[in-house]
């Protein structure tokens, strides 16, 4: 059971490492999510971001150092009990389902903790939440379509749609806009704002390489270069040039416009 103390602790890693062949991919990471907040990890590619979300949805445990997940030690919980509580929207997840099923069978299955094997007897409510999810992502018009045959995008609303399904108190994705033409992006961003800001939706981590994708609502980022965290904390403070210029091992211009962000390299002199 939770300890009370922390039950507003979404995710507490303590001194974390990840070792694989003696390197480390995180290495010596401390951080903490409070209940509510949305982050976004930047850093380049390799910097362990999905490593990282490995470890916040409890399919990898630390070589050394402590990992708390909602309240639950990695370690001292059943992670049977706790996967379902988290809801993770990857790339590695859209290889496990079938491509035969469809978009509301592929959602819907997410409520038995099942990534094949469609039941005839799910419930109405559950078929009511998985299609209203699928509105919500604007995936309508597409509930009887074959997984398989969606476009990247089409795929990717309907994986977020799925991880919402167990209705989570976590929710991580990774790299959700990568491969999205100019259109797909910005209408998932924009979906994703509206998720970052309903006070009821679960608490958010996404991982990007763009600043350009970070959704409206988004409060908190944290920077990663080869497995260090470069900084952690309020995006407003911490979303800097220097910051980021840091991260990517350039000199960047970072710019907020509204709600939104944008970097671009500057000239060499
Ligand atoms: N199981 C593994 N064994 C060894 N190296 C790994 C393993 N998984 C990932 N890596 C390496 O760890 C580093 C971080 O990976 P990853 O977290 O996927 O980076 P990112 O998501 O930031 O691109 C990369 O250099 C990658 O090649
Ligand atoms: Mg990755």
């Amino acid at each position: 059971m939770g300890d009370n103390a922390l039950m507003s602790e979404v995710l507490e890693l303590v001194d974390v490492s990840v070792v694989r062949d003696g390197r480390a991919l995180v290495d010596d990471v401390s951080w903490s999510i409070k209940e509510g907040e949305r982050w976004v990890i930047l850093g380049p590619n390799g910097a362990g971001k999905t490593t990282l979300l490995n470890l916040a949805s409890s399919y990898l445990f630390p070589s050394t150092g402590s990992a708390r997940i909602l309240g639950e030690q990695l370690g001292a919980v059943d992670v049977f009990d706790l996967r379902p509580r988290i809801g993770m929207a990857g790339i590695a997840m859209a290889e496990k389902l079938p491509r035969g099923q469809t978009v509301l069978q592929t959602v819907l299955t997410a409520a038995y903790g099942m990534t094949a094997h469609w039941q005839e007897n799910y419930d109405q409510v559950d078929e009511t939440r998985a299609r209203a999810f699928l509105d919500r992502l604007g995936m309508n018009e597409y509930l009887d379509r074959k997984f398989g045959t969606l476009s990247e995008g089409e795929r990717k609303r309907t994986l977020i749609a799925r991880a919402m399904m167990t209705d989570p108190e976590l929710l991580l994705l990774d790299e959700p806009a990568a491969g999205l033409d100019l259109g797909g992006r910005e209408d998932l961003v924009r979906r994703l704002g509206r998720l970052a800001r309903d006070p009821y939706a679960p608490s958010m981590i996404m991982v990007t390489h763009h600043v350009e994708e970070i959704p409206p609502g988004v409060t908190h980022v944290l920077m990663i270069r080869q497995g260090k965290v470069l900084t952690a904390g309020p995006i407003d403070m911490e979303l800097t040039s220097r910051n980021l210029s840091r991260c990517f091992g350039l000199p960047l211009l970072v710019e907020r416009n509204g709600d939104r962000w944008t970097a671009q390299g500057l000239p060499l002199t």
